[in-house]
């Protein structure tokens, strides 16, 4: 292991701490999953799953998916489409000779869930007829595994070893609704697939009614005659009743506010029922929870005979607490549960009579013109909107309560945007360049994204030397990088520390860079534990803070009581010990040198700077940021350790999020010189010492 960083200037212990907690759920692949419920678990595993909608449709599944190329399976959350769809495939010898039913999720904890929970109604060990895939963790066995769960990055990294998927029989895409990147990039690649491999099965599982634009998408057949198709629908009813809906009279200026008081007022007016709301992130449910939880001991001290049970849930929640949202209350209880939109489609709470709709949601959005990436509070749409409403028939007639106007409802738009027009597209382009597609304009996109957010993304591969002027993959660089399960600009990092002579350490930022929140805040310990925090914060920034973070937990070997104690995720920081493990295994096949800076703090944040020069951003003198290619202004992210400290002239960060102002994450100080020696292609000096983009006017 590394020396300690001699050289860095540390905090003093006490000093008053960064603030906020923001939860990372959005802003990773790693995202947390909704914990599931089961209403039938005292019935055998047999019983268990015949109860489920799907099974009455199981004959006519596998007719459909005999007779069709393509099947589209819609079905509420909690049908069983994702635990038993597999199931019959298996059953019904789709798995012969060797093949194997691939069925692949959003999001990396769902695989993880779903397999496990299919291995246990098979009986089976994880890991062998039942299996699953994710970045960075392979539960799965190439000989026995005839199940097996993944993510969609995955499957289409697998497609570089195997670009015809020929292990598969069947591919089930599933929760496709969610329109996520790489679900949209599977599909795109699946449909060229399936032109070479007629065999290829495919289901697409939805869990929301917008099944036409798949069907119209991969419908081969182009005569008029239906009985052609090479797609086929099948619908798994629900069990929903009809929802009234209300509006507000004029539009409501704080719905966290708005939220507080519905939720008030139909514990008042209304009957017996319990109420689900919707807000945009971790803090807003926090804040909405707290508030009511007082009114709660207010009515109870008033002598109110109908209590309030107020629960928050989002997906950064212990697993614990999130599985309190599916526990009965008793009659004189009516139960509050307080979510983020993972509550949408992702979960189902039984006995939700009343939903509350605040019409805004969490979403990452990428602007082409400053290539900003950020997470942004946005307007729902008008699918989402009655998706929620939904939410509150399911066991009888509901209401739904939207806090705003009928007039801005008509204003929504009437599907929320594919994350493939809203995101970084560099990641997913050198991708496609790897798997041979050279002209990614003329890609099968279900939802082409907008060409200024193409261009951008193979100016930024250029920037990086991954792909050549005529927009050519190079070789090698350009062909590992797409290698690397991490996005360019990390994967680039990586692939320069050998030569700078820093591997060991870059290893551990970008392991560390994976763990969503590594400091834990808890609301009602904040102060005691950004003191603890504070012993590990260096004045470079958050990179070198993570390092040693590392390296501290290594040194108290890996005790999850030492975490405790200082307020520590134990549980990321192994996983970021294992994810660190493989980049070492990632670089040693690219030959790259397993080298130390032994305590010298530049070398390392030299490397950063090759990785990460394009987010660049100077100290303006009003005290916020400006990035250095479109003088955006940009502020330092209160969870940063760089918060609230003297700012540093010239920084680096890896991402920004936006909420009331853009907000720079994962923050650390550099020379500008730097810039302009370690990125000579995209800066430049201009004339009175100051630093400029190349693309953009020299000041
Ligand atoms: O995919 P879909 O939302 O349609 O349902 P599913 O994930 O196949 O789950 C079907 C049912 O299996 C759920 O309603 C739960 O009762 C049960 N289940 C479970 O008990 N534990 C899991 N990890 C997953 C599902
Ligand atoms: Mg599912």
């Amino acid at each position: 292991m590394a020396a300690p960083l001699s050289t860095m200037k540390f905090w003093k212990p006490g000093c008053e701490a960064p603030g906020v907690s923001e939860e990372r759920e959005l802003s990773s692949e790693a995202s947390g999953s909704p914990v599931i419920f089961n209403p039938h678990t005292s019935l055998s595993i047999e019983k268990q799953r015949q109860k489920l909608p799907v099974f009455k449709h199981r004959n006519n599944i596998l007719y459909l998916v005999e007779s069709y190329q393509t099947v589209i399976i819609v079905g509420e959350t909690g049908c069983g489409k994702s635990t038993q769809i597999p199931q019959y495939l298996l059953e019904a010898g789709w798995a012969a000779e060797g093949k194997v039913i691939g069925v692949t999720q959003p999001r990396r904890v769902a695989a993880i869930s779903v397999a496990t929970r299919v291995a246990e109604e098979r009986g089976a060990l994880l890991g062998h007829e039942v299996g699953y895939t994710i970045r960075f963790d392979d539960r799965s066995d190439p000989q026995a595994t005839r199940i097996k769960f993944l993510t969609d990055g995955m499957l289409v990294r697998e497609m570089m070893a195997d670009p015809l998927l020929k292990k598969y029989s069947v591919l089930m895409l599933d929760e496709a609704h969610e329109r996520t990147l790489y679900t949209d990039i599977a599909i795109g690649l699946l449909k060229k697939i399936q032109k070479k491999r007629r065999d290829l099965r495919l289901i697409v599982a939805s869990a929301t009614l917008d099944a036409k634009k798949f069907h119209d998408f991969f419908n081969l057949n182009e005569s008029a005659d239906p009985n052609k198709d090479t797609c086929g629908i099948l619908t798994v009813e629900g069990r929903t009743h009809p929802v009234d809906v209300f509006y507000t009279v004029s539009p409501v200026p704080d719905y966290v506010k708005a939220t507080v008081e519905t939720v008030m007022k139909i514990h008042e007016t209304e009957e017996d029922g319990d109420v689900l709301a919707f807000l945009t992130g971790q803090d807003e449910v926090e804040k909405v929870v707290s508030l009511l939880q007082e009114q709660a001991r207010s009515l109870s001290r008033h002598g109110m005979k109908k209590h309030l049970r107020v629960l928050p849930m989002y997906s950064g929640l212990p697993y614990a607490d999130q599985m309190k949202v599916f526990e009965r209350v008793p009659h004189s209880v009516r139960k509050v549960v307080v979510a983020t939109n993972i509550a949408e489609t992702s979960i189902t709470i039984n006995g939700v009579v009343f939903v509350i709709d605040c019409a805004f949601v969490k979403l990452r959005a990428y602007n082409p013109h400053n290539a900003l990436e950020s997470l942004v509070v946005t307007p729902i749409s008008k699918a989402s909107a009655s998706q929620r409403a939904g939410r509150a028939g399911r066991n009888r007639p509901g209401k739904c309560f939207r806090l705003y106007t009928e007039e801005d409802f008509e204003k929504l738009p009437p599907s929320t945007v594919p994350e493939m027009q809203r995101t970084n597209l560099a990641p997913v382009i050198l991708q496609l360049k790897a798997l041979g597609i050279d002209n990614v304009l003329r890609f099968s996109f279900l939802s082409p994204p907008p060409a200024q957010t193409m261009v951008q993304a193979l100016e930024l591969l250029y920037a990086l030397g991954g792909v050549d002027s005529y927009g050519r993959l190079t070789q090698p660089l350009g062909l590992r990088m797409a290698e690397f399960p991490l996005s360019p600009m990390f994967a680039k990092m990586l692939l320069e520390s050998g030569g700078c002579g820093c591997s060991k350490e870059i290893s551990t930022i970008a392991a560390m860079m994976q763990i969503q929140n590594v400091m834990v805040l808890p609301a009602n310990q904040k102060k005691a534990a950004a003191r603890e925090h504070r012993k590990f914060a260096v004045a470079e920034g958050d990179h070198l803070t993570m390092l040693n973070i590392y390296e501290a937990f290594l040194k108290h070997q890996k005790s999850s009581q030492w975490c405790h104690q200082h307020f520590l995720n134990y549980k990321g920081l192994l996983r970021a010990t294992t994810i660190r493990e493989q980049l070492r295994r990632l670089l040693t096949k690219f030959k790259v040198p397993w080298t130390s800076s032994e305590g010298d703090p530049d070398v390392i944040l030299r490397c950063i700077v090759l990785g990460f020069f394009a987010n660049a951003a100077r100290i303006h003198h009003s005290g916020s940021y400006r990035t250095l290619r479109d003088d955006r202004e940009l502020h330092i992210h209160p969870n940063s350790v760089l918060y609230g400290e003297k700012p540093p002239k010239w920084v680096i960060f890896n991402e920004v999020v936006q909420t009331s102002k853009y907000f720079m994450r994962d923050v650390t100080a550099v020379e500008s010189s730097w810039l302009v020696e370690l990125a000579p292609h995209f800066y430049k000096q201009a004339k009175h010492g100051s630093l400029a983009s190349k693309r953009s006017r020299v000041l």
